[in-house]
């Protein structure tokens, strides 16, 4: 059987113990994924962060919970060359530099100094445990084929999926995604506007005819 990391969800990074730091990532094209990988016949470990979708259960899914950009890519690193590794999770770019422990008082306004959090899919792609084959995606609002491609290659990945909104389909919180699977070798599959479901089957069944 095949191994696939996935990553789904949407990561938090908290300011106090009760304010945070996320996005509006549900996890439903990650759990759209989750559900074709199985059909396909994959053994899976999927790193969740927050997800507003119920799980699938099976004995071939492992669900680990990391809440964080750091806890996701400590636990991204502990598979070691996986057949496939998709990072599908919008993990929170920025955190705190400075958490506070308690909580913060109202004040007269409130600056918060933000730093860079590891890029999960990048530190993956070129590390030592690097999947066979890694897949990112790329939400994009402009300039979309353009700034998916330099995506492709700033993160090192064999294939990124682009995402990106219309006028109908906003994809964030709906069952709907847009967008086109994009390879390092120029290869492409335009999927268009499609169910979550319908999208995950024709990304995986793509991936699962490409040679390592
Ligand atoms: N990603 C990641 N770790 C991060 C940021 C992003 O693993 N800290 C991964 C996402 O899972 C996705 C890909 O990188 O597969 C692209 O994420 P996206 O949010 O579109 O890109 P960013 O790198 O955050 O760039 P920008 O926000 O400038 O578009």
């Amino acid at each position: 059987m095949k191994k696939a990391l996935i990553t789904i969800g949407s990561t938090r990074e908290y300011i106090d113990p009760v304010r945070y730091i996320s996005n509006e990532s549900s996890g439903r094209q990650g759990m759209a994924l989750i559900k074709s990988l199985l059909k396909s016949n994959y053994k899976i470990i999927c790193l969740h962060g927050y997800i507003q979708v119920k799980q699938i259960v099976s004995k071939n899914v492992k669900y680990i919970f990391t809440s964080s950009a750091k806890d996701m890519l400590k636990e991204a690193k502990k598979y070691k060359s996986v057949d496939l590794g998709i990072f599908n999770a919008a993990v929170s770019d920025y955190k705190v530099e400075k958490y506070s422990k308690v909580k913060i008082k109202k004040n007269n306004g409130l600056s918060l100094k933000l730093i860079n959090n590891p890029d999960v899919l990048k530190s993956m792609s070129t590390g030592k445990n690097k999947p066979k084959i890694t897949v990112g995606f790329a939400y994009e609002t402009d300039n979309v084929l353009q700034n998916a491609k330099k995506k492709l290659l700033s993160k090192n990945c064999d294939f990124i999926v682009l995402n990106y909104p219309t006028p109908k389909n906003k994809i964030f919180n709906t069952n709907y995604n847009n967008g086109i699977l994009i390879g390092r070798s120029g290869a492409s599959l335009k999927i268009g506007s499609v169910s979550k479901t319908i999208f995950a089957d024709k990304i995986v069944k793509f991936l699962k005819n490409i040679k390592a």
